[in-house]
């Protein structure tokens, strides 16, 4: 477990100010009840027959498993977007990274989600604040932690939408609110699609044009990655998918350029590596061209 995993059983002790807080975020108790007793068992659990108990324990142990790692705040964000039916509870977790822990979920009709959770606590928002300032659309944004994490969340979606309406092959972004994004799960099944760097494609020149081909429409579309390597960008049936997107920025960024350049960099890097030829200067011109 990493540094930002701490377990807060707060989250399983009733307190006012949440009440209030559940109150306001108008969520339903009769849409997903479980989720209530798991938070509030208190309200539920006096007149449970014994036998029912048993089990409700069980299942409140595999919950505070799964859900005690995190604030009160972002359980109440994961339950309403449960109650918003866009999926029922969280699976695994597939990732901690440093400023966001990303899981599977699964909907009510069986099908995967991502679910990728900012860290309220332990996240650096002002490396986050660096880089989302000089983004043109995010300009007056204010220097408060919550704000940034939020706008930067925001972003990650926006960045999604926009790639997507360029065609580029980027995981459905589903929905945000606060801290926590919901995105299309990239796999088959239960099998998550690795990432390139775990599994070097097959036919390298193909998969390497496709990125090259990915990443000209986003630049079309006037927006640069800004994070894209081989971590980045999943080979889904020989196919790259990219994501990662909260820092991809806009052209008028100041340094949209060496963004530019320093994903080139990384993906010749990495192909040359692997015995491919490739030169990131007639790369970089087919891009833009
Ligand atoms: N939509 C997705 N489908 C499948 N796997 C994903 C998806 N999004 C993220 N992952 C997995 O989670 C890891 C971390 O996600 P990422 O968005 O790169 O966050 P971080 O900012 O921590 O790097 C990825 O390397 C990938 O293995
Ligand atoms: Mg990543």
């Amino acid at each position: 477990m990493g540094a930002g995993l701490r377990p807060s059983m707060s989250a399983l002790t009733i307190n006012i100010k949440d009440l209030k807080l559940l109150t306001r975020t108008k969520v339903r108790f009769g849409t997903e009840p479980k989720i209530a007793y798991y938070l509030y068992p208190e309200l539920f659990i006096y007149n449970m027959p014994k036998a029912r108990k048993e089990k409700f324990k069980q299942d409140r142990e595999d919950f505070k498993t799964m859900h005690g790692v995190f604030d009160n705040f972002t359980n109440l964000t994961l339950f309403k977007l449960i109650t918003e039916g866009h999926f029922r509870g969280l699976e695994s977790p597939i990732n901690i990274g440093k400023e966001s822990n990303v899981f599977s979920a699964l909907t009510n009709e069986e099908k995967r989600v991502i679910v990728k959770i900012y860290r309220l606590e332990t996240c650096d928002f002002n490396i986050m604040y660096n880089y989302i300032k000089n983004d043109s659309r995010y300009g007056h944004l204010k220097r408060k932690k919550r704000n940034v994490i939020f706008a930067w969340v925001q972003r990650e979606y926006r960045n999604l939408m926009e790639a997507r309406e360029a065609q580029v092959n980027v995981p459905i972004p589903i929905t945000f609110s606060n801290n926590v994004l919901v995105l299309e799960f990239v796999g088959r099944g239960d099998q998550i699609a690795p990432k390139l760097k775990d599994m070097v494609p097959k036919n390298k020149k193909q998969f390497f044009g496709k990125i090259t081909e990915n990443m000209g429409k986003l630049y079309k579309h006037g927006l640069v990655h800004a994070d894209l390597s081989a971590f980045n960008i999943l080979n889904f049936e020989e196919t790259p998918v990219f994501i990662d997107m909260s820092q991809a920025t806009t052209l008028n960024h100041p340094q949209a350029e060496e963004f530019l350049e320093r994903d080139v960099r990384n993906i010749c890097n990495f192909f040359n590596k692997h015995g491919l030829r490739v030169n990131e200067k007639s790369v970089l011109n087919k891009i833009k061209k």
